[in-house]
């Protein structure tokens, strides 16, 4: 495992002593998350939690579902109290960056759904401004290309998210494309600007989201409020 995998480890096992019994847990995305999903299926196995998990994808789910977590879909619960989700970038505001794993329209949905949003993250995805990690936008497909041009005329270095010469497609069989900005000087303009586009879907600026950060660090996790 590398050094990086071993914090993200930290952190997932850190963040799971903050889920307590009978409550309703939001179920991030991505590498970080998994390593907590893997730690609380182990409590659920070994301490008989009674907690039922909304997951924010198809592969959180099917992961949850293998170790025996309860999941239910975000509108057959009537709360979420506690969501804890990985970040691609956080600054010093605790504003961030998701959808790194495609799925932060699901992300966001869930977490301004949920009492509590934690975030999960190694040290290196703290920044003092926003905006070296690309910005993930997911786009309704129809008309994607001309949303694009849209966007490179109006200077944000939009690049569509491909794999295998094949465009990347959300659990909404939407696609991303990621805004190569370098820096993000007013994350709240960019945000309504972006809010405002037609054919955009969602952005993955996170802003006045998140309660707590838990931060992998050599010393072991941080906790931040
Ligand atoms: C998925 C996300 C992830 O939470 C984010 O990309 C962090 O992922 P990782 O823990 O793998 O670094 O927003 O859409």
């Amino acid at each position: 495992m590398t050094k990086q995998d071993e914090l993200k480890q930290l952190v997932g096992q850190e963040a799971v002593k903050f889920i307590q019994d009978h409550t309703v847990v939001g179920l991030g995305t991505g590498t970080t998350v998994k390593f907590m999903v893997d730690a609380l299926g182990k409590r659920v196995a070994e301490e008989h939690l009674s907690i039922v998990g909304v997951p924010t994808s198809a592969r959180t789910r099917v992961q949850a579902n293998s170790l025996g977590i309860p999941t239910k879909g975000l509108d057959e619960v009537d709360h979420i109290d506690l969501t804890i989700d990985g970040a691609d970038e956080i600054d010093t505001n605790f504003q961030g960056i998701k959808g790194g794993g495609a799925a932060h329209l699901w992300e966001k949905i869930v977490a301004i759904n949920s009492r509590k949003n934690m975030w999960i993250v190694d040290q290196s995805k703290l920044v003092n401004k926003l905006g070296n990690f690309p910005l993930p936008v997911e786009v309704i497909p129809y008309g994607s290309r001309q949303l694009f041009n849209r966007l490179k005329e109006q200077g944000l270095h939009p690049e569509f998210r491909m794999t295998d010469g094949k465009y990347v497609t959300t659990d909404s069989d939407n696609y991303v494309i990621d805004l190569h900005l370098k820096q993000i000087d007013d994350p709240e303009a960019l945000s309504l600007k972006l809010d405002q586009m037609t054919g955009i879907v969602e952005h993955g600026l996170f802003l006045d989201i998140v309660n707590t950060v838990v931060v992998g660090t050599p010393s072991g996790p941080k906790v931040l409020n």
